[in-house]
């Protein structure tokens, strides 16, 4: 319910207004969001996590943003060490508009980090773009095979998915949005993403499991061990701000640790999301608001 709540609030124009407003925010999204992204990623680097990185914004409306949100991407590609990744929404890049807009300025970022050793990742977003999502991530396939693509567990069709994304680099997460039919109870988010996580190890692409669940981070690695991968053959990732210690824990054993950083000053949506995903985090945020 309260998390259902949140997502609605995530989309409202009004709610956005007032809180991205208020300055009592600040302690929350200091959180979750990086304030001077060129020194979060040399401190994440030297303590030998990767990193993948997601300039804040999305859904965007007219093509100018759309422009302006590439230019930060290349702009941020030079701040960027060899080995990174970068995050990328397609409706950040004009997708609402066309297909054929968000999918010319991916291939853009596509290319430029290419030349920068840097990989894309497309974050799977609002289930009605779902569809444009793999059409546009198998059109720059083409040139960039190295190209990734988030796969959401929720989503009962996640299987096929996971199926057809042979030898592609595939993060798995659980879903962060709402959409119809799809899986609610915890139990079976955990099944879908364990079932997909078996046929990503299985196969010859490189599974990103994208999860702080303790449980699925076991699982993770005993399945990598059952398919015969060594720990570069995949990856944890976990988010900015979530389970520090954990991320710490895993690089420090030898895993492939990615910590998705994201910044700019688009961060409401961002933020309500992580609200959703965890009630207490609402107490947090409510508690930083009072104690002003
Ligand atoms: P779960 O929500 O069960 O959390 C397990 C534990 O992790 C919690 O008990 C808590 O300890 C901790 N935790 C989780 N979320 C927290 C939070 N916000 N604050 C504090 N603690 C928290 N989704 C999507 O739809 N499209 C996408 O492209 C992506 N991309 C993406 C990239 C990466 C690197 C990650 C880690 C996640 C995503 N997600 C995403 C989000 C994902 O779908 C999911 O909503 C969150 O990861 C939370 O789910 P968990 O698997 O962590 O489990």
């Amino acid at each position: 319910m309260l998390r259902q709540a949140l997502l609605a609030i995530a989309k409202s124009e009004r709610a956005e207004r007032v809180i991205s407003s208020s300055r009592l925010t600040s302690d929350v999204v200091a959180r979750y969001v990086a304030s001077d992204v060129g020194a979060v990623i040399g401190e994440l680097t030297r303590k030998g996590l990767l990193v993948t990185v997601d300039h804040l914004g999305e859904e965007v409306t007219d093509e100018s943003q759309a422009e302006a949100a590439v230019a930060e991407y290349v702009r941020l590609l030079g701040l960027l060490p060899a080995g990174a990744d970068v995050s990328v929404k397609l409706t950040a890049l004009g997708l609402r508009l066309s297909r054929e807009l968000a999918l010319g300025h991916a291939a853009t970022i596509c290319r430029e980090a290419a030349a920068r050793d840097v990989t894309v990742t497309l974050d799977a977003e609002e289930h009605d773009t779902i569809p444009w999502l793999h059409s546009v991530h198998a059109a720059l396939r083409e040139d960039h095979p190295e190209v990734g693509v988030v796969v959401q567990a929720y989503l009962p069709d996640s299987l096929e998915r996971c199926d057809g994304l042979a030898g592609a680099r595939v993060r798995l997460c659980k879903g962060a949005y709402t959409a119809p039919g799809a899986y609610t109870r915890p139990a079976d988010i955990d099944r879908s993403f364990v079932r997909c996580l078996k046929i990503l190890m299985a196969g010859t692409g490189y599974p990103m499991v994208a999860t702080h669940d303790p449980r699925l981070v076991r699982v993770a690695a005993t399945l990598a061990v059952l398919a015969g991968r060594d720990q570069t053959g995949y990856e944890h990732q976990m988010l900015y701000g979530v389970r520090p210690d954990e991320q710490l824990r895993l690089a420090g054993q030898g895993a492939r640790m990615r910590v998705y950083v994201p910044y700019g000053a688009d961060w409401y949506a961002y933020l309500m999301r992580r609200l959703a995903e965890r009630p207490r985090n609402l107490a947090f945020f409510l508690r930083s608001l009072l104690s002003r």
